[in-house]
């Protein structure tokens, strides 16, 4: 796996920081927020799998009442290194009637995985929907969703690893990291 990386594009220490600085933003606007306030609760929604590990990491830092709720969305099948379209494969949200939910996904691309969802969670009646990224593309459709929170901004290149896959693989990586060419334009 390790002989795959082309380079390390954020370590593993570089994420631990942010993480934790987004924890504790995600946390003050909370408690700061209209209809917020430290007993409102929380309704934690990560994007499965890619958001998985950031997730994991993120709430274990936000020390705020919260319900976890799981959506899985494909829009990367197999070996492709580009979106092709985003579509909604299992829910199991709860039920988000007047909830203040934080949907969480790993990197904005195209966009539409985060627009998607979004808009799925408004329709469940939540009161307020707040998202969060760790990873941004630099290219215009990534810019054009509004998020509330971005981690880093990023190259327009293919990247895997703390949850971000190619194929399934390279998700469990600490490192976000790129992989040598011949990897992804192998066949088959
Ligand atoms: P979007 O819908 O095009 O914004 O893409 C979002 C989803 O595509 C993410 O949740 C990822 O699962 C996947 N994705 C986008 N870019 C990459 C990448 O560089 N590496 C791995 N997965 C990616
Ligand atoms: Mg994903």
């Amino acid at each position: 796996m390790r002989r795959d990386i082309e380079r390390v594009l954020i370590s593993q220490d570089r994420i631990a920081l942010r993480v934790h600085e987004l924890a504790r933003q995600i946390t003050d606007d909370h408690r700061s927020s209209p209809g917020g306030g430290a007993e409102v609760e929380l309704t934690i929604v990560p994007v499965l799998t890619g958001a998985m590990i950031f997730c994991a990491d993120l709430i274990r830092h936000i020390p705020i009442a919260m319900k976890i709720g799981l959506l899985a969305v494909t829009s990367y099948p197999g070996r492709s290194v580009a979106s092709q379209g985003s579509r909604v494969i299992g829910e199991m949200t709860g039920d988000l009637r007047g909830r203040h939910v934080l949907l969480v996904d790993d990197i904005l691309d195209s966009g539409g995985t985060v627009r998607l969802v979004k808009r799925m969670l408004k329709d469940s009646g939540a009161a307020a929907v707040r998202t969060c990224v760790l990873l941004r593309k630099d290219r215009p459709s990534a810019r054009e969703v509004e998020v509330d929170y971005v981690g880093f901004e990023i190259p327009d290149e293919f990247v895997v690893g703390y949850g971000l896959d190619f194929n399934n693989y390279y998700r469990n990586l600490p490192d976000i990291v790129t992989l040598k060419a011949h990897v992804t334009q192998r066949t088959a």
